[in-house]
C-alpha cells in the first residue's frame, strides 16, 4: 500500500499575530512595464492594494500596518511620477477618511512632510484629526520618508531641547513612530531584498519577508502566506531558544 503523504494546508495562529506589520510596496513600475503600461498605473493599481490590505489587515485583527509610499530618495525620479504618486495618495487619503473613521481606523503620516504639496499637507491634517480618537487599527504612511532623516530629526530635536544623555526608551518619544510598537514583520515585495532607508532603527528585531510578487498584485492571500511564514519563524532577540 502507498502511504500518501499528507499535505498539511497551513492556517494563520490567531493567538501569535504580529501586532505591527510594515509594507515597502514596490515593484509598482515593473508590475505596469509588463504590461505595457506606464509606472503611473502600477501606482494607480498599487494604490487599491492599499486598500486591500488595510481592509484584511482589519478583518485579520493587526493593529498597526505601516507602509512605505515615498523615500526621501524617491525625489530623483521624473517630476510627473512624484506629482502623480502624491496625487494618488490625496485622493486616497480624501476618499478613504469617512470609512476610517466609520471603522475605528487612526491615520497617521511619517516623514518630512512640509516639502510634501501642500494640498497634500492639508488633507493629511485633516484625516489625522478626524481619526485621532479612533482606537482600532493604525494605519501609519510613511511619505516623504526616510529613516536616516528620522534618526537625525530625532537627535537635532534632542539637541535642542538640552538632553545631555539618553536611553533607548527616552530616544523612542523623539522618533516619529513614538506611539506605534516597532514592526513585528516586515514585507518588501517584488523580491528586491533591502530596507531602502525604511525605518532602520525601529526594524532592529523585525523579521523580513521579500516575495517575489509585485505590489499591486499583492491581495488577501499575500497577505495571510506573510504571516504564515511570520508564525513559522523563530525569534529569539539573541536569546537561547527554551
Ligand atoms: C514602488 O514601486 C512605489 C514607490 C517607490 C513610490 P516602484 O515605483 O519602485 O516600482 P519598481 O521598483 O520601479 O518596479
Ligand atoms: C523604496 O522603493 C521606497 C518605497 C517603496 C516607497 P524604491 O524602489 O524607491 O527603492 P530602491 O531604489 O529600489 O532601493
Ligand atoms: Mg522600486
Amino acid at each position: 500500500m502507498r502511504l500518501r503523504k499528507k499535505i498539511e494546508k497551513k492556517e494563520i495562529d490567531f493567538s501569535r499575530l504580529p501586532t505591527h506589520i510594515a509594507f515597502i510596496m514596490d515593484g509598482n513600475g515593473r508590475w505596469a512595464k509588463k504590461r505595457g503600461m506606464p509606472r503611473t498605473f502600477g501606482h494607480k493599481i498599487g494604490a487599491e492594494s492599499l486598500e486591500v490590505v488595510i481592509r484584511h489587515a482589519r478583518k485579520l485583527g493587526i493593529k498597526v500596518v505601516s507602509f512605505f509610499a515615498f523615500s526621501t530618495e524617491n525625489w530623483n525620479r521624473p517630476k510627473d511620477e512624484v506629482d502623480e504618486i502624491f496625487r494618488i495618495a490625496r485622493n486616497l487619503i480624501i476618499s478613504k477618511k469617512e470609512s476610517f473613521l466609520k471603522s475605528n481606523m487612526r491615520l497617521m503620516v511619517i516623514g518630512e512632510r512640509e516639502k510634501l504639496p501642500e494640498d497634500l499637507q492639508k488633507e493629511i491634517i485633516d484625516c489625522e484629526e478626524v481619526t485621532k480618537n479612533n482606537t482600532g487599527l493604525i494605519i501609519n504612511i510613511a511619505l516623504n520618508y526616510g529613516g536616516r532623516s528620522e534618526i537625525i530629526g530625532a537627535i537635532n530635536k534632542l539637541l535642542a531641547d538640552g538632553v545631555k544623555s539618553i536611553d533607548e526608551k527616552g530616544f523612542k518619544n523623539y522618533l516619529q513612530t513614538r506611539d506605534i510598537p516597532d514592526p513585528d514583520l516586515v514585507i518588501r515585495t517584488s523580491g528586491e531584498q533591502r530596507l531602502s532607508n525604511f525605518m532602520m532603527y525601529e526594524c532592529a528585531y523585525s523579521e523580513l519577508y521579500f516575495p517575489k510578487t509585485h505590489w499591486p498584485d499583492f491581495r488577501e492571500k499575500e497577505l495571510e502566506d506573510a504571516i504564515i511564514e511570520f508564525q513559522s519563524r523563530d525569534r529569539r532577540f539573541g536569546a537561547i531558544k527554551g
